[in-house]
């Protein structure tokens, strides 16, 4: 069986600092990667910065920096970002990386040799906060249909790609292949939007402006920045360069993470690049919805910029993250609001999964002095078949991405368990002398089904689990997959540790007041 397994983000433009919707997809595929790691994958997660383009050279100039001293200094606010989100990325792909560049120019000339790279003329609209083409028909009231500002009109001479050639075998691909684009209302948009008014060849080079990757052979122009970056994904596998084992062993990826705006670069153009060079397609394009504020797109123009970086620091990392993946279902759009996320944070973190913690440590404390004594171990078969069905379900949405409706199914677990002692009256039990061996059986019972929740809530909440773990005297060795489909695996006489809280409740009202200053 091959168990590599290959997923990337983005690479997100280096134009400003990131806010809470690329968090969203980078948080998502580090959940999925740490999830595959944990099944004993051999995973690689990629992501990185796009870092070539008019828009970044204009924004360097106005910072009075040199376009390569810009990006630096984004890139260094960017994987702080991923530090602080706890990110366990594998590679950092930047496309100002010498291997990319020369790899990027070989492919440019291999694929102008071929034929499906011409030289002409171009002339069109160009929004360049976008770094994308527009024919006046994709426009929305003029301006441009992602982000609704104004196009500019170009005349140059240009490179093209031969995407029109491509149109029938991709049409045929995302026929043949029903679960290549997910959502399925993405590829319905894909092959009506798209592919049915037929495709154009790309414009792939531009003269107007100097900071991308030369076209070596004719000095005056630069790779158009989505060809540039598409490639990424295999330049950073070391395709055309000395060593591609990595390329070998990873393409074509698993997944391609992606929020829905871009979806038809990475299911029409990169298919055609890479049928073009004659190389494997990848697997899946999973084309996730956006995070909303006030039911619109979160941009630095519109202003309302929700900065990761004071939510960790107000809430911590999993916090926020057990919110992005819980809250949104996947594929879907969803707002974010401070309400829903101290919500969340109280109701489920506190109430539910630190509230479950504490009434099984507390209970081992109060009836047996904090330590389980020798008891007959009988299994509680109820519990057992619950979190069993739990982790199956688990496994099976995760295989398939949905990665909100999985986490959910934990938490039922952890409301269930919460009911289970309210039935079962272990203070009832702790009166009775004859039933100490029931007790007994039943804390380590709880205590075994947070073991398992440990191990699942683990690829979305990294930190919590060896938390909970240490507040029964247990590490991090026992956070993995081959036990969680087994009852009974903690040793016998639990010990329970007086431990902080699990998470802190928020005061709502106060801290709605503090945020909005
Ligand atoms: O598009 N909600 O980079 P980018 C959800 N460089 N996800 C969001 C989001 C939101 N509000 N805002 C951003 C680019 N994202 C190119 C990609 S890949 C070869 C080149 C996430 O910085 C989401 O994944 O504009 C989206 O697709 C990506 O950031 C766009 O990031
Ligand atoms: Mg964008």
């Amino acid at each position: 069986m091959n168990k590599n397994f290959y997923i990337t983000t983005p690479i997100y433009f280096c134009n400003s600092n990131l806010h809470i919707g690329h968090c969203y997809t980078t948080v998502a595929a580090d959940t999925l990667a740490r999830f595959k790691k944990l099944q004993g994958y051999n995973v690689k997660f990629l992501t990185g910065t796009d870092e070539h383009g008019q828009k970044i050279e204009r924004i360097a100039r106005q910072n009075n920096m040199q376009p390569k001293d810009y990006v630096d200094s984004i890139v260094v606010w960017i994987k702080n970002l991923w530090k602080i989100m706890n990110i366990d990325y594998d590679i950092f792909m930047r496309t100002t990386n010498d291997n990319h560049v020369r790899a990027l120019q070989k492919i440019f000339k291999k694929l102008y040799d071929s034929g499906d790279i011409y030289k002409s003329e171009y002339e069109g609209l160009y929004c360049t906060p976008c770094e994308t083409f527009f024919t006046e028909h994709q426009l929305v009231n003029g301006k441009c249909p992602d982000c609704g500002r104004d196009v500019e009109k170009i005349k140059e001479s240009a490179y093209f790609f031969r995407l029109s050639k491509y149109q029938d075998r991709i049409m045929k691909f995302i026929e043949d292949n029903p679960d290549f684009i997910e959502p399925e209302s993405r590829r319905n948009e894909m092959i009506n939007n798209f592919l049915k008014p037929g495709l154009e060849d790309l414009c792939v080079s531009r003269t107007s402006f100097k900071w991308g990757i030369p076209v070596d052979f004719d000095n005056e122009h630069v790779i158009y920045v989505w060809f540039d970056a598409l490639l990424n994904y295999v330049t950073a596998l070391g395709f055309m360069s000395d060593d591609n084992s990595e390329y070998q062993k990873f393409w074509p990826a698993d997944l391609h993470l992606v929020a829905k705006e871009i979806v038809r670069f990475h299911t029409i153009i990169w298919p055609a690049i890479l049928m073009a060079l004659d190389m494997p397609l990848p697997k899946k394009v999973f084309g996730h919805g956006w995070v909303t504020i006030d039911g619109g797109k979160i941009s630095k123009s519109k202003g309302n910029v929700v900065d990761p970086q004071i939510l960790v620091e107000r809430y911590g990392t999993d916090a926020l993250r057990y919110y992005l993946m819980r809250e949104i279902s996947f594929g879907q759009d969803g707002n974010f609001t401070n309400e829903a996320l101290i919500k969340r944070i109280n109701f489920d973190l506190v109430n539910d999964l630190g509230n479950l913690v504490s009434r099984t440590n507390g209970m081992i404390q109060k009836y047996f002095g904090g330590q389980l004594p020798d008891y007959i171990y009988e299994k509680n078969a109820r519990l057992e078949k619950i979190s069993l069905d739990t982790v199956n379900s688990y496994e099976n949405l995760m295989n398939h991405y949905k990665l909100s409706d999985a986490i959910t199914e934990v938490f039922s677990l952890v409301s269930f368990a919460n009911k289970y002692i309210d039935e079962i009256k272990p203070w009832a039990l702790a009166k009775d002398e004859t039933k100490k061996n029931e007790l007994a059986n039943f804390l380590y019972s709880l205590t075994e089904i947070l073991r398992i929740i440990s191990i699942l809530i683990y690829p979305f909440m990294p930190s919590t689990p060896q938390k909970i773990l240490a507040q029964f005297n247990f590490d991090a060795q026992y956070i993995n997959w081959d036990d969680a489909k087994k009852f009974g695996v903690l040793p016998k006489n639990i010990r329970a540790i007086k431990s902080d809280l699990l998470f802190p409740r928020i005061d709502m009202e106060k801290e709605l007041n503090e945020i909005r200053g």
